[in-house]
């Protein structure tokens, strides 16, 4: 068996997990290399979803009998374990949503509503990248239609990071927000904060980042980031589906308006107007994802109990094994940066001149599982005149032996087609 420094105890490790266990196609072990779509979960959340429904269940902050107390205290006690994972300096930073697309969408919305100086017009601007999942893209494309404000963004290099050349002409005095990814979901590549947000600063911009990709994967401190908003979501990183995360600075979500209204976002309501809670509860209007958000709690609390940095260890120990065993492959082409350096442990790639939906069709038989297709970055394939890309992602389960079966795979995907 292969072995990298820096492994995690995958043996262990891989017995939380129930669906590695999974057998498909008569008898085939799964191997699951699509943890940038949805990670596994561990028995550690599976059993905190369960514990919570059948003993705990009722609706939060409306209650006054012990199962809504029981109720609240858990949901805001999970709102305390993402706190204190993301290093927010308050509590009342962090806000539930459905997923990162909400969260990224919230933001949007807030700045779409808002008074100055916070306001986005037709003098303003706003920055993306080109190498955005789409839920980082519509959602501002939406905002300058609605607005009349300017949609600019960051231009790709031909190894998949972020082209800064122009940084100075792309984040001007009239940039009101600059939003991207911390981590690419398709290609992998690790962004410069630091420097984006250095510039930002500079002209005063709000910095939203999408750590969807990241917060699974890495020690994740919006202190240190310098953002004003990082977005991420729950499935991701071990939780369940249904739960995303939002925080802001406590100034800004003091000062920014409501995007949902509804129940218990409220302070007081008449016929003619009402007046909000503080935040998050300004932000969360109606029942919220409670089970979800105590399932992510246990995300964390599992997470957290490995360590962060040993898993970005773990990751990057496979990635660079990974793009080795990969560049192996005849006609293989990794799309994104083709070194171990400043990259995740998502890995898309063509095959010479094969369809990644064959590709994807033929793995599948195998029991290895991967995604096929432009993975919600379409301006990214159009970049580089690619219809589509076969994706491999890793996570703290993934093994050395894994990335041997996906090669080996290639190598049958090869044959089939001749
Ligand atoms: N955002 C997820 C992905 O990149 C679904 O696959």
């Amino acid at each position: 068996m292969t072995q990298l420094p820096g492994l995690l105890d995958t043996e262990a490790i891989r017995k939380d997990f129930p669906l590695l266990d999974r057998q498909i196609h008569d008898g085939k072990k799964v191997v699951y290399l699509d943890n940038a779509a949805t990670s596994q979960k561990p028995r550690q959340v599976l059993d905190a979803l369960n514990a919570y429904y059948e003993r705990h269940n009722a609706n939060v902050h409306r209650g006054v009998h012990v199962l809504a107390e029981e109720a609240t205290a858990l949901y805001e006690g999970a709102r305390d374990k993402v706190a204190t994972f993301i290093n927010a300096p308050s509590r009342d930073e962090v806000i539930f949503t459905k997923n990162a697309s909400e969260s990224l969408n919230l933001v949007a919305n807030m700045l779409g509503w808002a008074d100055e100086p916070y306001r986005v017009d037709r003098e303003t601007e706003i920055v993306i990248t080109e190498m955005e999942h789409h839920s980082n893209i519509v959602p501002w494309q939406l905002l300058a239609q609605r607005t009349g404000a300017k949609l600019k963004w960051f231009g790709i290099t031909d190894d998949g990071r972020l082209d800064l050349s122009n940084i100075d002409e792309i984040i001007t005095e009239q940039t009101k927000i600059v939003s991207f990814t911390l981590v690419s979901n398709i290609m992998g590549t690790i962004n410069p904060v630091e420097t984006i947000v250095r510039r930002a600063q500079e002209v005063g911009a709000l910095v939203c980042i999408d750590a969807s990709q990241a917060a699974p994967h890495m020690v994740l401190d919006v202190q240190a980031l310098q953002a004003d908003f990082v977005a991420f979501t729950g499935h991701k990183m071990c939780g369940p589906t249904g739960i995303g995360v939002l925080w802001g600075r406590q100034e800004l979500l003091e000062d920014l308006p409501p995007f949902l209204g509804g129940g218990e976002m409220i302070e007081t309501v008449s016929m003619h107007s009402s007046t909000y809670a503080p935040a998050p509860h300004k932000f969360e209007a109606g029942t919220p994802p409670i089970a979800q958000a105590v399932g992510l709690g246990a995300a964390v609390d599992y997470l957290t109990a490995i360590g962060m940095d040993k898993i970005a260890a773990h990751e990057h120990a496979i990635t660079e094994y990974a793009v080795k065993r990969l560049l192996e492959v005849p006609d293989l082409r990794i799309v994104g940066p083709s070194t171990a350096e400043d990259r995740g442990a998502t890995i898309s790639f063509t095959l010479g001149d094969i369809h990644p939906h064959d590709v994807g069709q033929v793995l599948d038989e195998q029991g290895i599982a991967v995604r096929v297709g432009h993975h919600c970055a379409r301006p990214v394939c159009l970049r580089y005149g690619i219809p589509a890309t076969t994706r491999a992602s890793f996570y703290l389960y993934s093994t050395p032996a894994e990335v041997d079966a996906l090669v080996e795979g290639l190598e049958h995907v090869r044959n089939f087609f001749g």
